[in-house]
Formats: C-alpha cells, sequence, structure tokens
C-alpha cells in the first residue's frame, strides 16, 4: 500500500516533530512526512528542520482575526499537499469545530498526561498539585473538544516526591517522543480501525 501523506503542525521546540520525522525514515513505516507547518514564525522548530535540510510551511495565525480563516487557509494548504494524515506535535493553536469534523479520524495529537486527567495547559504542574501518583503521554485523536477525542494509546510516568514540573516534564517528554512515532505507526498500519 502507498504511503500515506502525513503533515506535522507545530508551534514551539519540535521535539515530538522530530522523533515522528526520524521514524518516518524506516522504509516500510507506512507514511512520509509532505508538509512541515508552524503557526509561529519564531517556533525554534523552525530551525532544527532548516537544519535537516526541510523547509517548513508558515502559517502565521497572528495574521488572522478569525480562527475560522486560518482554518480554512490551513486546510486549502493541507489539501494541495495532497495530505492523509494531520500529527499536532506541540501545536499550540486550537483548531474549529468545522476543521475538526472535516478531518474527522485523520488528525492525531499527544498530549503530555494521562488523559482524561489534566486536559489543556500546565499539566505537571496541576499533576503535581492534585497530588497525583501518576503523570504520563496520551495520544488521541482530535474532536472539536479540547484534548478530548478518542485515546489511541499512554503511558504512565511516575511522580517522583522531588519533582518539579520541570523535571516531571522532562521524563513525560522522554515517553513521548517514545510513544508518538509507535502510535502513529499502528494507526497508519490501520490497528485502530476505520
Ligand atoms: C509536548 O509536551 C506535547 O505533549 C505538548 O506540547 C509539547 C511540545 O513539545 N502538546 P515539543 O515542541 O514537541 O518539543
Amino acid at each position: 500500500m502507498a504511503d500515506k501523506r502525513v503533515a506535522i503542525l507545530f508551534s514551539g521546540r519540535g521535539s515530538n516533530m522530530i522523533a515522528l520525522l526520524r521514524a518516518m525514515e524506516s522504509p516500510d513505516f507506512g507514511g512520509k512526512p509532505v508538509l512541515l507547518l508552524s503557526d509561529r514564525p519564531q517556533a525554534e522548530g523552525l530551525e532544527i528542520t532548516k537544519d535537516l535540510g526541510l523547509t517548513p510551511h508558515i502559517l502565521d495565525s497572528t495574521r488572522y482575526r478569525y480562527r475560522s480563516y486560518f482554518d480554512r487557509r490551513l486546510n486549502s494548504i493541507l489539501m494541495r499537499h495532497n495530505i492523509d494524515i494531520i500529527c499536532l506535535a506541540g501545536f499550540m493553536r486550537i483548531l474549529g469545530a468545522k476543521f475538526t469534523n472535516d478531518w474527522d479520524g485523520r488528525i492525531l495529537n499527544i498530549h503530555p498526561s494521562f488523559l482524561p486527567n489534566h486536559r489543556g495547559l500546565n499539566t505537571h504542574k496541576r499533576a503535581i498539585l492534585a497530588g497525583d501518583s501518576y503523570a504520563g503521554a496520551t495520544v488521541h485523536l482530535v474532536n472539536k473538544d479540547l484534548d478530548s477525542g478518542k485515546i489511541l494509546d499512554q503511558v504512565r510516568v511516575y511522580i517522583q516526591s522531588n519533582d518539579t514540573a520541570d523535571s516531571l516534564s522532562k521524563r513525560v517528554l522522554h515517553e513521548e517522543h517514545r510513544l508518538y512515532p509507535l502510535v502513529l505507526h499502528d494507526f497508519l498500519k490501520g490497528k485502530f480501525g476505520g
């Protein structure tokens, strides 16, 4: 079967994007990266893609007064590249309901918590403050509600008594880099059904 055409969307550091790019280098992965897109012109990840010889696309969200305008433009770029699957990798912009409906079942996201615990931001700090015994990372499908789509897979990361949000986030990130490529691989191979 032909490789699925994958877009990776990011806003910042881009370490999950790199993990996905590395994984897709292996033959028979089932997908190839055809579009890297950042909504922030100053995203750190942009430099990394340039170092890899890749040309990322920048779609500056501050230039769009309404979410729907941004979403429409994003959609046209994705269509132009014949994208099959979108991977959000630290993409900090919320996508509107029309967009998520149009791409239903074809957008993956990685979230740094053991969902449904701690949707939204500052997950590590909130997990520690809540006295949780574990944090984690989750790869899920994206729907119109924040961090609420079908969970594809997740890992636990146990919280230690001396953990800070920073130390915990480092251990979680390490797991994210393992989890996301594995889930994308399984997704591309149809493991999660239609
Ligand atoms: C990761 O923790 C990811 O789970 C969250 O945003 C962070 C992005 O990090 N959605 P990076 O840009 O992939 O390094």
